[in-house]
């Protein structure tokens, strides 16, 4: 069976480092996964346009999280967090009732020029995550350090980065399948 992701690249960047690994981890995934990458070019969060005029984009990015079997996420880290693009992203994915994020299994990943990988910024979206009760695969850890020695206009050719992609993606396989085979009905 292949399981159906959304993926985002916190990066809008057309030589995005992340929006490289992102296609990477696609082409190592595809035996397994079916993954569609979504814009998150959306309208700014505000709380006034929800109801009943929520925008159509918005709508249709809840629309395709909630129908994927997980979400995959790829972002530079910026000031030590998560990119604004992204976390406004997340904002509108968040609002209860009936948040498409809550349970949905998560899967983080990033590439930075500097030697922590996106680090901070992965803890942070964890934090996030868990505040609407997503499930992010614990451990395996996807950090691309010095990311301009590994990734290039073909993608990423560091064959270490390469194998803990391979692993973990294996490891997100079995997360789906477990909260799948756990899903309240
Ligand atoms: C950065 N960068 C950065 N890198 C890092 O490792 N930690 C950080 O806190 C930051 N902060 C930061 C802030 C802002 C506003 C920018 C524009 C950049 C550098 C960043 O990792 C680098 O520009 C990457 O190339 C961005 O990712 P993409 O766009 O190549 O995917």
């Amino acid at each position: 069976e292949t399981y159906k992701l959304i993926a985002m690249s916190g990066s809008l960047r057309k030589k995005s480092f992340n929006t490289a690994l992102l296609h990477s981890i696609i082409e190592l995934a595809q035996e397994d996964f079916d993954i569609e990458v979504v814009s998150i070019e959306l309208p700014l969060f505000n709380d006034d346009l929800i109801d009943p005029d929520e925008p159509e984009v918005v709508t249709a990015l809840k629309q395709a999280v909630r129908e994927a079997d997980g979400l995959l996420i790829v972002t530079p880290e910026y000031n030590h967090s998560i990119p604004g693009v992204l976390k406004n992203a997340i904002d509108w994915l968040s609002l209860e009732p009936g948040t498409p994020l809550r349970d949905k299994p998560v899967m983080i990943a990033g590439a930075s020029p500097g030697i922590l990988g996106t680090a901070r910024c992965q803890i942070h979206l964890r934090q996030v995550f868990a505040t609407n009760r997503a499930n992010v695969l614990p451990g395996n850890e996807i950090f691309i350090t010095h990311c301009k020695e590994k990734i290039d206009d073909r993608g990423l050719h560091d064959e270490n980065s390469i194998n803990q992609i391979k692993k973990t993606l294996l490891e997100y396989r079995k997360w789906i399948e477990f909260w799948k085979r756990n899903a309240k009905n």
